[in-house]
């Protein structure tokens, strides 16, 4: 079998539609602007129509536009909220795909490295099999509140941008970076379940989240072991993190800002190993992206752009008018 194969060799069935994770790269780039973030998005429409056709996503991008992620996910998911529903289906959407690549992530790091020591390997054996009941989990949820897979596109950025030939990087990307990330997402999602009274959805995430805190652990534990006695690859290893934590914050729809969407769950970090330090780190690094507002005005001015385009060149010239207003 070979090893460290490319994100786009990852299987998957008729049912999924794989998106090119460009998009998401380059939005945890991006400057606070509204116009910064309307230009990227018309730079990726194509791509974003192409790969909704012919999916339940296809009404989304009918209705709002290239930007419907936008303008669908950077709200908190909170009870009464506008789009709840959708919202809430591709939410759970996006963490079922997220735990199938960590349970990819999981089982190349047990195959890559076939010299690291037999504890790692049990470890990394031990979240493949946490992953895969998270999977399991999560196609539940998604029963639940009425998604299924394949609803919406699947892009493989979480393992790309985590995935390390170097196992110290490797465990330092998916364990503490990927790990991490889904520490600040059920969190959110529990306190979510626990506003709307949903024992279900609240009991199985913290099953998950217990799990997650684990694996995190997994990550803290073994970049120390493998960069013990060089500080030079443990800086390396810390810079890596950094620049996952980065990609990772969606430009600043996971941080510490009072108003993003989901916020660092720094209790559940802490005792998952990270430091303090590093954590006010993780704030600052994820804090400068554009702001939620700057987002759902990127989303507004892009709806209106692309219902002027589907209702002729009269309406066009009045949506570009009003979008501009
Ligand atoms: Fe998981
Ligand atoms: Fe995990």
């Amino acid at each position: 079998m070979k090893r460290f194969i490319e994100p786009d060799e990852l299987a998957r069935d008729s049912r999924f539609i794989r998106q090119s994770n460009a998009l998401t790269t380059v939005l945890a780039t991006l400057p606070d602007d509204v116009d910064a973030v309307v230009d990227v998005f018309e730079k990726f429409t194509p791509m974003i129509r192409d790969s909704v056709r012919g999916t339940p996503s296809q009404a989304l991008y009918d209705e709002f536009g290239p930007a419907f992620s936008l303008a669908l996910l950077n709200e908190p998911i909170r009870a009464g909220a506008r789009g709840l529903k959708t919202r809430l289906k591709m939410r759970v959407h996006a963490i079922f795909v997220g735990e199938l690549q960590a349970l990819e992530g999981a089982g190349r790091s047990l195959w890559d490295f076939p010299d690291t020591p037999w504890d790692f390997k049990m470890n990394m054996a031990r979240q493949c099999w946490d992953e895969t009941r998270h999977v399991q989990i999560y196609e539940k949820l998604m029963d639940h509140v009425g998604a299924s897979a394949g609803d919406y596109p699947e892009s493989t950025f979480l393992f790309e941008c985590a995935c390390s030939d170097d196992p110290a990087m490797r465990v330092a990307g998916v364990n503490r970076g990927l790990e991490g990330l889904a520490c600040d997402v059920f969190r959110d999602l529990i306190r979510y379940a626990e506003e709307i009274g949903d024992e279900t959805m609240k009991q199985a995430v913290d099953y998950v989240l217990a799990d997650e805190l684990t694996h995190v652990r997994f990550g803290s534990e073994w970049v120390k072991a493998f960069t013990r006695d060089d500080p030079e690859h443990f800086k390396r290893t810390q810079d890596f993190r950094r620049q996952v934590d980065k990609q990772f914050s969606f430009g600043g729809s996971r941080s510490d800002r009072p108003d993003a969407p989901i916020r660092i769950a720094w209790e559940d970090r802490l005792e998952a190993g990270f430091s303090e330090e590093e954590l006010r780190e993780l704030a600052e690094i994820s804090g400068d992206g554009p702001s939620p507002e700057t987002l759902i005005e990127a989303a507004r001015v892009l709806r209106e752009r692309h219902l002027g385009e589907r209702e002729g060149p009269k309406t066009r010239a009045a949506a570009a008018a009003k979008a501009m207003a």
